[in-house]
Order: C-alpha cells, then structure tokens, then sequence
C-alpha cells in the first residue's frame, strides 16, 4: 500500500443517505483515496449505522478502496459477508476479539486488508505479538459510536507510540486515525505518524465537500 503521501477516507457515516448515490460519486470525483464505512451493531457501541445491503450498494458505484469499519461483536462471524458485499479493508476492534490473531487471519484468507481498531483506552503495546500480520492499524481518536465527537488530544502521544512499534518490529501496517479529523489537526496528525486520515463531518458537513478533502489532504505537504 501507498505509504509515502497521506491517504484521505472520508466516513459516509456523515453523508446524505437520502442522496448516497451523489455522495459516493463525489468522493469518487474528489482526491480522497478511499471509502470509510462504518458498521455499528447497538452492542459493540450504543449506536446502530448501516450493514451489509448498504454496503454492497456502495460498492457498485465506487471507484475507490472500501474500508469497513466494524464496531460489532463477534465480527467473525460476518467477515465472509462482508467480503461479498465489497470490502477490500476489514478491520475489527481489539476489544471485540477474543481469538485476533485468528480473525485477522481470517479476513486475510478471505483476500482483504486486515485492520485493527483500538478504542482510546487501549494500549498499542497490546498488538505486540500481531502488529506484524496487520496492514492497517486504526486509532480511535474519540470513542466509536457516534460522529462529530471532540477529538481526544491524547492520541498524539499513541500515534508516536504506535508509530515506535511499527518501526521497532520492522511491520508495515499503515495507522489510520478516526475521530475528530479535519483540516485544522491534519498536519499534526501526520507528524505523529498517521498515514490515513479518516473524516466524517469535516467533510459532509462542509459547504464543499471536495475542498475538504483537498484542504485535509494539502494540509500535511
Ligand atoms: C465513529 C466512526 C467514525 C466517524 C467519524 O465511531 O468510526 O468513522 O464517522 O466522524 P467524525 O469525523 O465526524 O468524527
Ligand atoms: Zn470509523
């Protein structure tokens, strides 16, 4: 995967549901560089989003990566599916995965990218012993659930961490940061290690989507 520029994922989580198809075609239009999907069983987090048929919808018109964001119990139970419905990049939460190491094995034999989410209370010293089998790892920068949230200043200090990791084990996994992202923190982000900025209402709720997205990926050059 591109390593060398930021990478720019917008979250539909923010988008116009009623107008999904000019939403997805603007992204598609815009630079970001991929489709951040954001699936939420009422469980996992106090919040249900969309699912699978949403998700195949998308799929039909978008020209970019598809990256599926589960914030759901026993994803392994669904990662087939999601597969069909047209992910590229899984990525499951720590926290929901009693068996990681096997589910990321799992979403790598189903022929997608294998992402794990770490909640802000989670260490990035708990992905020691997998950070190697990992291609991307998300870090959550307010508690998953909900857009819009304040971001969590402290996820500066885990990114270098992470970051720390990554070069120390000689691993490959990109960090994404999710939560509170917008044109105003993604230089600082970047400098702390980040590879893929995730934004939700940064971008939908802007009066220009698309300079967003310009603004957010033209902020760390
Ligand atoms: C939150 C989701 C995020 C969310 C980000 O649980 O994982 O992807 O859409 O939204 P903003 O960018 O508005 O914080
Ligand atoms: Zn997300």
């Amino acid at each position: 995967m591109e390593k060398s520029s930021v990478l720019v994922a917008p979250s539909l989580l923010a988008a116009d549901f009623l107008d999904l198809g000019n939403e997805v075609e603007m992204v598609n239009r815009s630079e970001a560089d991929w489709f951040h999907l954001d699936v939420m069983d009422g469980r996992f987090v106090p919040n249900i989003s969309f699912g699978l048929p949403v998700i195949a919808h998308i799929k039909k018109k978008a020209r970019k990566p598809c990256d599926v964001h589960l914030m759901i119990e026993e994803p392994e139970k669904y990662a087939a599916e999601f597969k069909k419905a047209g992910a590229d990049i899984l990525t499951v939460h720590y926290e929901a995965c009693i068996h990681l190491h096997r589910n990321i094995q799992q979403i790598k034999g189903l022929g997608m990218k294998a992402g794990v989410a770490l909640n802000p209370h989670t260490p990035v010293s708990l992905l020691e012993n997998v950070i190697r089998d990992i291609d991307v790892v998300l870090v959550m920068s307010v508690n998953p659930g909900f857009g819009g949230q304040t971001f969590i200043e402290q996820t500066y200090h885990k990114l270098q961490q992470l970051r720390q990791l990554i070069t120390n084990s000689n691993a490959h996994a990109l960090i994404e940061v999710d939560g509170g992202v917008g044109p105003e923190n993604a230089g600082q982000l970047v400098k702390a290690g980040a590879n893929v900025l995730v934004a939700g209402s940064a971008v939908f709720s802007s009066s220009d989507p698309e300079q967003a997205i310009r603004e957010i990926k033209s902020a760390v050059q």
